[in-house]
């Protein structure tokens, strides 16, 4: 059966006239016409939280007679006639401010440090917190680690106090998830002698037999295997070993 074409929307952004398909964000549609827009919490994967505010943007509509208004981008959805402005002043005094305070949150972190100089700010005008990590309460390690079923790591106090840990170690499967996605690398995670460190637990590494690449930790494999209902053995080769069997597979199919 043919997939139903969603409806085309007609809206403008930054001043260009642009047509996307209904059920889209801003941010999405502004990502493909080439207009980047600042994110933090926004991942790919997941649903959209509208947390940090990072990409707020101004819009409008016709029939608002010409009152405006701040929107998460990453969570609002587009609409026939939107008008929407990215960068214009307004947007720009809204996300120093936030850029403002999470540089008090994490004054060491060169991601923020790098998003606070674009907007003209390499300092901030807050108290900075004390012994501060670079986690600025995203949740997208928390989101993603749900999303995985593995439900490891939560948030952790209240207030200023207010941090994301790992409640129980043995929950974690060390499989990187969180660290690989956290958008200022507030995780840290090492790898030394065949072993992995993460969350102050050490795991074991398992390697491909093939290209002898690290493949994840024995409690990952288990994990995923059992997700998907496959034998472990499928995921014992990474991914480099698997591409070079298939392209022999098809050479041979090829003679
Ligand atoms: S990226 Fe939209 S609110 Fe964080």
């Amino acid at each position: 059966m043919s997939e139903t074409r969603r409806k085309a929307v007609r809206l403008t952004i930054d001043g260009r006239s642009i047509d996307a398909e209904e059920g889209k964000t801003i941010l999405e549609v502004a990502r493909e016409h080439g207009i980047e827009i600042p994110r933090l919490c926004y991942h790919p994967g997941l649903e959209p939280i509208g947390a940090c505010r990072m990409c707020i943007v101004e819009i409008t509509k016709p029939g608002w007679n010409g009152r405006k208004r701040l929107e998460t981008s990453c969570n609002y959805l587009i609409e026939e006639g939107l008008i929407v402005d990215t960068q214009n002043p307004v947007v720009r005094k809204n996300r120093k401010m936030l850029l403002d305070l999470l540089l008090a949150r994490v004054p060491d972190s060169d991601v923020i440090r790098q998003l606070a100089a674009e907007y003209g700010l390499h300092d901030t005008n807050f108290p900075k917190r004390k012994d501060a990590d670079n986690c600025i309460l995203c949740m997208i390690c928390v989101r993603i680690c749900e999303a995985i079923d593995v439900c490891a790591i939560a948030p952790l106090y209240r207030g200023p106090d207010r941090i994301v840990g790992v409640p129980h170690k043995d929950d974690c499967i060390g499989c990187l998830a969180c660290a690989l996605s956290c958008p200022t690398n507030a995780i840290p995670f090492e790898e030394f002698d065949n072993k992995r460190r993460i969350w102050e637990k050490e795991f074991d590494l398992v390697r491909c037999k093939v290209s002898g690449e690290p493949i994840g930790t024995p409690e990952q494999i288990e994990h995923f295997a059992k997700r998907c209902g496959l034998p472990k053995e499928d995921f014992l080769k990474s991914d480099s070993a698997r591409k070079k069997e298939t392209a022999a597979k098809d050479a041979r199919l090829r003679i």
